[in-house]
């Protein structure tokens, strides 16, 4: 199978959910959810691709960069590039049950593997969302990263020791779904994240935490201070609230702030390699893949998966070879 095949499949199973957009850029499923779009006018998800669009690079060939080294170290771990799949439930209501929870949690944290790179798992109001990626996770002896909701402490502990008792590699929790409605509705309440709590939270586990969700640099240096190994420079793909910045827009102000500090992923609208390297070039040290994953998941299974994740490692390689990078450590120069 190949991406054209891939897309192909994915366009029949998900019709009447997204229609696997030769751009996926947040245009023609604004508003659409449960679906795959962003939250009202869809402008968070919008910002997301216009941003990195934005960036603009340097072309350069005279320069001893003849190979590049893509291999990336999280928690120990080294993949073959720093790039994760990004968490992500309730398939069943946003995609219309084309792939099951369970399924979707082990083709996404597999395939993520096949290809030498990581997943995170997602929570949603259904157990069944924490339970499948955490089975998923258990299965591969603890390679990959469960994100916990914000939920109340007592329940963040309870959900920590099951990731914990699984052997994850870490532990994240989206904090940006501080206000999201079904898990209120499904009697799960979440809510924002104090300072001290974060603290707390830190302190309850042995495992590198993650703090998934964060715009500004005043939040960026918040995590710091909690003891947080991680974090996402995320709006959610543009899901919990309307008309947020691109992740791109924000994503250097907060490394100016941050980074080396702890580690910066970042994720919304990263398309291709040559989006990847934007993002390391303005700052990140990783980078999410949301949609594009769940959409080769539904076309093409774990192979999907893996093909579009080896696909983007590949453009990452050009992109560094016409930007005149032999590592990572060099990819600030890539951008103007
Ligand atoms: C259908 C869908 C479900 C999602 N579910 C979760 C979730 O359970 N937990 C979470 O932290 N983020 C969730 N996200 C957000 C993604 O992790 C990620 O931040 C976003 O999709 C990245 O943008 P991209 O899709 O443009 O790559 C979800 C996104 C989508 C599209």
């Amino acid at each position: 199978m190949n991406i054209q095949e891939i897309s192909q499949s994915a366009r029949e199973k998900l019709k009447g959910y997204c229609r696997v957009c030769p751009e996926c850029n947040g245009r023609a499923c604004a508003g659409e959810m449960p679906g795959m779009g962003g939250v009202g006018t869809g402008a968070g998800f919008k910002h997301n691709v216009e941003s990195l669009a934005a960036v603009k690079i340097n072309l350069r060939t005279l320069h001893g960069a003849k190979t590049q080294a893509t291999s990336f170290k999280l928690f120990g771990r080294e993949l073959a590039a720093p790039i994760l799949a990004a968490p992500i439930t309730g398939v069943t209501f946003n995609i219309g049950g084309a792939l099951s929870e369970e399924e979707w949690a082990e083709v996404v944290v597999q395939g993520s593997l096949a290809a030498g790179m990581l997943a995170m798992t997602g929570d949603g109001p259904n157990p069944v969302m924490f339970r499948s990626g955490l089975k998923a996770i258990e299965r591969v002896r603890g390679l990959g990263i469960p994100v916990i909701k914000p939920r109340e402490q007592d329940e963040v502990y309870r959900y920590m020791a099951m990731a914990e008792e699984a052997g994850a590699l870490g532990i994240g929790m989206d904090v940006d779904a501080a206000g999201i409605l079904p898990m209120a509705l499904a009697g799960q309440p979440v809510g924002p994240k104090t300072l001290s709590e974060l603290k707390d939270i830190v302190a309850h586990t042995s495992l590198p935490f993650i703090v998934k969700g964060i715009m500004t640099a005043a939040e960026a240096e918040i995590a710091v201070e909690a003891g947080a190994a991680a974090i996402v420079v995320s709006n959610h793909g543009g899901r919990v609230i309307d008309h947020t910045p691109g992740t791109a827009e924000v994503l250097p102000e907060i490394a100016a702030k941050v980074k080396g500090r702890l580690a910066i992923l970042v994720d919304g609208g990263v398309r291709t390699g040559l989006d990847v390297l934007k993002m390391l070039a303005l700052g990140a040290d990783a980078v999410l893949i949301g949609r594009p994953l769940l959409i080769a998941a539904a076309g093409g299974g774990h192979e999907g998966v893996a093909l579009v994740l080896q696909t983007l490692e590949k453009e990452l390689k050009h992109a560094m070879l016409m930007t005149g990078c032999a590592n990572l450590a060099h990819l600030r120069d890539a951008i103007r």
